[in-house]
């Protein structure tokens, strides 16, 4: 098949391109050829900024493809650009959204493609707005997108943590190792589902070859719901550190603070049933295999540039204090 990705040597897209090369496909990609990773060997290399209509229509002259897979689309207006430029000229579109289009009222477990999409920032808002010019166009006209949502994405090259104040921490290697106690979101009880960016890759082939997914959204999450508690207890066995120290802050504070940081401090477990039941894809890179490789990725490159980050050690004090607290006004 022909298969244009739009995006292509970053985190996530060079995966994509990796598995539509190692399925046989002819690729494509359109980037503004700023990344520094290389483009492989027989993939044909597009320059244009996908935001500026024209550029982006112009590198695209009057071609076609049997598959486009989005991966840079965060602005509505894109998304109608797309729809402009592809009518007629692809046999599937799939756009990588985000679990973030989902909003805050209290969940179901795992939570469904049907859950609302009231999202709790502009980020979620807006990929949501990109999935209704979509879901709009496939409606009125039969343009065959597919829309799918990664929560938090791993694979090597990618940073450790996820939410909350330890998030995407490029020191958080080093201070598991020093055995340095971590600040998480209600203790770490919050649920996460990490998904491996070769399964999302897989996710965009399976999907673009199934009849059933044109005009449809799917969860695409890792094998394994955890607690976030969990999830850094492996990514401290992954780094060959003890278990951290866990200190509790609650999520309520943590959004109080930072309004726009509120779809961190979510439960994130996520139904794939219907990527099975309209693909036969499930996937397959189980989260300690996952975060082994982010952390021997990072073990193979020098420690970060800079001084390390005073590690919220004021709030470390206050939260401990509380604790303490907490447990001598309970036993009164
Ligand atoms: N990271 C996560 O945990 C997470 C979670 C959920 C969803 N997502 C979604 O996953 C997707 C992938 O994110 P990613 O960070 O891994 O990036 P990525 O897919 O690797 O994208 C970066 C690539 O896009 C190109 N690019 C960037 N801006 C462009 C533009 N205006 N026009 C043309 N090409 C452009 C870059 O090359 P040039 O710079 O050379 O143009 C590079 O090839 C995003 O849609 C994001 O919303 C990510």
């Amino acid at each position: 098949m022909d298969l244009l990705v739009i995006g292509g040597t970053g985190f996530l897209s060079s995966a994509v391109v990796a598995a539509a090369c190692e399925a046989g496909h002819h690729v494509t990609i359109v980037t503004r050829g700023r990344a520094s990773r290389p483009v492989p060997a027989g993939v044909e290399a597009l320059t244009a900024n996908r935001s500026d209509r024209d550029a982006l229509g112009a590198a695209l002259g009057g071609r076609s493809w049997d598959v486009v897979i989005d991966t840079v689309l965060y602005r509505p207006e894109d998304a109608e650009s797309a729809i402009h430029l592809f009518r007629g000229r692809a046999g599937r579109y799939v756009f990588i959204s985000t679990d973030f289009v989902y909003g805050g009222e209290p969940r179901r477990f795992p939570l469904d493609e049907d859950a609302p999409r009231h999202a709790l920032g502009a980020y979620g808002r807006d990929k949501a707005a990109c999935e209704d010019r979509f879901f709009a166009a496939w409606g009125e006209a039969r343009f065959p997108a597919v829309v799918l949502r990664p929560p938090h994405i791993l694979g090597a090259g990618g940073l450790l943590g996820t939410g909350s104040l330890e998030g995407r921490d490029p020191w958080l290697l080093w201070r598991l190792r020093r055995a340095q106690p971590l600040v998480l979101l209600d203790g770490g009880a919050l649920l996460i589902q990490p998904v491996h960016r070769d399964d999302i890759a897989s996710a965009c082939l399976a999907v673009a070859a199934s009849e059933k997914t044109p005009g449809r959204a799917y969860n695409i999450a890792g094998p394994d719901a955890v607690t976030t508690r969990a999830y850094y207890e492996s990514a401290a066995a992954a780094a060959g550190a003890p278990p951290p120290e866990v200190l509790a802050l609650p999520s309520s504070a943590y959004v109080a603070a930072f309004p726009d940081r509120a779809p961190f401090a979510q439960n994130r477990a996520y139904s794939l049933r219907r990527l099975a039941d309209d693909t036969g894809f499930a996937p397959q890179v189980r989260l300690e295999a996952a975060l082994s490789e982010v952390v021997a990725a990072l073990d193979a490159c020098p420690a970060p540039d800079g001084p390390e980050p005073e590690p919220h050690t004021p709030l470390r004090d206050l939260l401990r204090r509380h604790a303490a607290e907490a447990v001598a006004a309970l036993a009164e």
